[in-house]
C-alpha cells in the first residue's frame, strides 16, 4: 500500500502521480463557471463519463479527426498523467477526479461550475477494482477477494471507504451544481442517460450527434477505440507491460455474483445495511 500511495489530509493519493506543490493549492485552484467536473468513487464510470463527456464537447473525437486520447482531452485533476497546464486550457475545461467533497477547490461551491457524480452499485465496483490492481503490476494487490474485501471495507485503498465517498457527496450536494448518475442506469439506457448529462450541460445536440456519442460510447466500442480505452495511456502511465487483463474488463451489472461467495455477499450486505441506512439513492444490483 505504501508503495504506491501516500496519505494526504487523510484522503490516499497516487504516488507516482502526485505533483509536489499541487495537491497542497488544490482548495485555491481557480474555477471558472463553465468548468466541468467528473467526480467518482474509483471503478464507477469514470472513463465511460470521460468518453461520453469527449464525444459531446469536441467533434474531432467524434469524427476521429484528431488522434487525442481522451484522457488528455479530459484530464485527471489530483493524478496528473502529465503535467499539464491547467491554467492555459480552453473553456470548457473538463476534469475527471476521485477527490472526497471536502477537497475539492472552493470555488467549486459557488455553484457556477458542475459537477456530474457516477456511482454504481459497491460489490461491482470492489470486484472491477479487485482485478484492476491485479491488472497493472505497479500495484501491490490482495490476492484473493477475501483480502480485497476486507481492504475495501476498511477504506485502504485509493478513494478511502466507498461509504464516505458516496454518503460525504449526497449529504453535501445542496452546496454544489451537482448531477448524479447511476452506472446501472447508464448501462440499461445509454440513450436516456446521454440525453440526461446534455441538458445537465446545457448542451443541446442534434439527432446526428447524439447518434453518434451513444454509438461510440458503448462498452464494445470503447474497447476497440484505442483513443478511449486506456490501453496505451496506462501503459505509458504505469511504464510497465499489463499483467493480464483490460481496463475495460468486462462492464456489467452483477459480475460480483461470480465472485463472491454467500458467506462473503452476507458479510457485505450487513455492512451496507449500517452504513446506508436512511440513504436514499436506489441501487441495482443485477
Ligand atoms: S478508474 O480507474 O477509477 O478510472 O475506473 P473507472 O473508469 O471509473 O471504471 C472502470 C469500470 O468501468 C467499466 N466501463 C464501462 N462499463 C460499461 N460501458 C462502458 N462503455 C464502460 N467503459 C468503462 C470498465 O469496464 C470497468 O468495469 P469492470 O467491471 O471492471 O469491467
Amino acid at each position: 500500500l505504501e508503495r504506491d500511495l501516500l496519505i494526504y489530509k487523510g484522503f490516499y493519493f497516487q504516488r507516482k502521480a502526485s505533483i509536489t506543490g499541487f495537491l497542497e493549492n488544490i482548495d485555491d485552484f481557480e474555477i471558472r463557471d463553465d468548468d466541468v467536473f467528473i467526480v467518482t468513487y474509483p471503478k464507477s464510470g469514470t472513463a465511460w463519463c470521460q468518453q461520453i463527456l469527449s464525444l459531446i464537447y469536441f467533434e474531432e473525437h467524434r469524427k476521429r479527426t484528431e488522434n487525442l486520447e481522451t484522457f488528455n482531452r479530459i484530464p485527471f485533476f489530483e493524478n496528473c498523467f502529465e503535467d499539464i497546464d491547467f491554467g492555459s486550457r480552453p473553456s470548457p475545461r473538463l476534469f475527471a477526479t476521485h477527490l472526497p467533497y471536502y477537497l475539492v477547490p472552493r470555488g467549486l461551491k459557488n455553484k457556477k461550475a458542475k459537477i456530474i457524480y457516477i456511482y454504481r452499485n459497491p460489490k461491482d465496483v470492489m470486484c472491477s477494482y479487485f482485478h484492476f490492481l491485479n491488472t497493472y503490476p505497479i500495484f501491490k494487490a490482495a490476492d484473493t477477494i477475501d483480502a480485497f474485501m476486507k481492504q475495501f471495507l476498511e477504506g485502504k485503498v485509493l478513494g478511502n471507504l466507498w461509504f464516505d465517498h458516496i454518503k460525504g457527496w449526497y449529504e453535501h450536494r445542496n452546496n454544489f451544481n451537482i448531477q448524479f448518475m447511476m452506472y446501472e442506469e447508464m448501462k440499461k439506457d445509454l440513450r436516456s442517460s446521454v440525453l440526461k448529462l446534455s441538458k445537465f450541460l446545457g448542451e443541446d445536440l442534434s439527432e446526428e450527434t447524439l447518434n453518434a456519442v451513444v454509438r461510440q460510447a458503448t462498452f464494445e466500442s470503447m474497447k476497440d477505440d484505442p483513443l478511449a480505452n486506456y490501453e496505451n495511456a496506462l501503459y505509458l502511465y504505469f511504464g510497465s507491460k499489463l499483467r493480464e487483463g483490460h481496463f475495460l474488463r468486462k462492464g456489467t451489472i452483477g459480475d460480483w455474483k461470480s465472485h463472491m461467495t454467500v458467506e462473503q455477499n452476507e458479510r457485505f450486505d450487513k455492512i451496507f445495511r449500517k452504513q446506508m441506512k436512511d440513504f436514499p439513492l436506489q441501487f441495482i444490483w443485477d
